[in-house]
């Protein structure tokens, strides 16, 4: 399967190393990389249950809650999942992580001083539908600091990771909201080569809006062509 995929244009992602987001310059290969055959089982095997992923799964307001509602300015965020030729495709595995409203992730290693929120988890997952729409409602995500260099924040994100039909088709990206300022300065998002930057933006949607009860932003992935989503490799 992997094989017959159209080969990916790496002209609109990151590249492996990118001084200004420094973990690269650690973690990113400086070598070529060697391609490995895909075995059989990595290219057909299941990576989920059907049946384990839930109605609630989807819902980050509700995934989590322990004695009432998660704080925060609540959102739908929705999109097809598109191959290079805009056929839309079903059956694909999405799942997010994201801070809570304050900015703030629900990990050992996040120290950031902004408060936990006890109703919010911060992590969802659904599978597109036969038209290749997902959908979660969740909260905007807060800005937060890190130690990448002085005074950085990171832009409100959503983490995305994409799975195919077999374990190796994973691909991982961050969606961003429209107009916000921090974008101009985040490494990871400048990482993205210019023209395919916007492609991260999410865009906001009076159509996927609820009324008096969430706003709604679009965000369309696509896995190749001219199109593609840059991935995070
Ligand atoms: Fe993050």
């Amino acid at each position: 399967m992997t094989d017959a995929f159209t080969p990916r244009d790496w002209s609109a992602h990151p590249p492996y190393v990118f001084p200004g987001y420094k973990s690269t310059r650690l973690r990113g290969p400086t070598k070529p990389l060697i391609p490995l055959k895909a075995t059989l089982s990595e290219v057909t095997g299941p990576v989920y249950g059907h049946e384990a992923v839930g109605a609630l799964d989807s819902d980050l307001t509700r995934n989590g809650r322990r004695n009432g509602e998660p704080l925060g300015e609540r959102i739908i965020v929705t999109g097809r999942v598109l191959d290079e030729a805009g056929r839309p495709l079903r059956n694909t595995l999405i799942e997010v992580w994201q801070a809570n409203a304050a900015g703030r992730y629900v990990h050992v290693t996040d120290r950031h001083d902004a408060p936990l929120d006890p109703n919010f988890l911060g992590g969802g997952r659904c599978v597109t539908d036969d038209a290749g729409v997902y959908r979660f409602t969740t909260v905007r995500p807060g800005a937060y600091p890190w130690r990448n260099h002085a005074n950085a924040w990171r832009p409100c994100h959503i983490h995305f990771s994409l799975f195919g039909n077999g374990l190796a088709s994973r691909l991982v990206t961050q969606m961003y909201f429209p107009g916000d300022p921090l974008l101009a300065y985040d490494p990871i998002f400048l990482s993205a080569p210019e023209g395919a930057r916007d492609r991260l933006i999410s865009r906001f949607s009076l159509d996927d809006t609820q009324e008096a009860y969430a706003l709604g932003y679009d965000f369309e992935i696509v896995l190749r062509g001219p199109g593609q989503t840059p991935m995070e490799r």
